[in-house]
């Protein structure tokens, strides 16, 4: 289903129904993962980098944002968005998120560290075949103590179910899977657990430490 992404990177940002329902998620799980100022931060399956001025920002200019993603379609345009916003705290790299080398990405931090302070994906998770290997390439790659934080989506809960058509047409066009519900790890394995469920529960945002 990859494929999609990368025959349809130039209107995902128009067609992704960032403005109406899926920023206040990113927002909320760049809000709940409380980023630091100089931290280094992994985006996992970035796609166009929506997340990244949220990103950016949260960790200054002496931070750094690791944006990883498998389509070099969509990777063209977090870099377009990257240049026309000259960005240099941003590194992209392309591999699979649920086979790539922590050590590799590692290598991309200016500092040479071999850890990065907070790993985070939106959106990203529930679009992979299984987010399991990713979840302990994201583990492998953070410091211990370093906070994780997961934005995905489900069906709409309570009387909002009503939407579930609308929930389940999008995940559809974007092969996602609704009952992947990757936050839940985050809600096992973290400490000082932090959550919001927004768009009648469709999106849950999810962040905590890691011991
Ligand atoms: C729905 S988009 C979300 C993009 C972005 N995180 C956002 O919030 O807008 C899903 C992204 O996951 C990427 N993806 C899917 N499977 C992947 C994998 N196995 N490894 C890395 N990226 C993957 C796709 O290329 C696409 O860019």
């Amino acid at each position: 289903m990859a494929n999609v992404y990368e025959t349809a990177a130039s209107f995902y940002d128009a067609l992704s129904g960032e403005r109406f329902v899926y920023r206040a998620g990113r927002e909320a799980g760049v809000t709940l993962l409380g980023l630091r100022r100089g931290d280094t931060v992994l985006d996992l399956g970035c796609g166009t980098g929506l997340n990244l001025a949220l990103l950016v920002d949260a960790v200054g200019p002496s931070g750094t944002v690791i944006a990883l993603d498998r389509s070099p379609a969509m990777l063209r345009m977090a870099r377009n968005r990257v240049e026309s916003n000259r960005w240099s705290t941003v590194r992209l790299f392309e591999a699979d998120a649920t086979t790539f080398a922590p050590a590799q990405v590692a290598s991309e931090l200016p500092t040479g560290e071999r850890h990065v302070d907070a790993v985070f994906s939106s959106y990203a998770m529930s679009v992979f075949h299984d987010w399991h290997p990713a979840w302990d390439r994201m583990c492998e790659l953070l410091r211990p103590g370093g906070r994780a934080g997961i934005v995905d989506m489900q069906l709409p809960t309570g009387i909002h179910r009503v939407f579930s058509p609308l929930a389940r047409l999008a995940a559809a066009v974007g092969g996602a899977d609704l009952d992947a519900r990757p936050w839940t790890v985050i809600e096992r394995e973290g400490v000082d657990v932090r959550s919001m469920s927004l768009s009648g529960g469709h999106i849950r945002a999810v962040a905590a430490t890691i011991p």
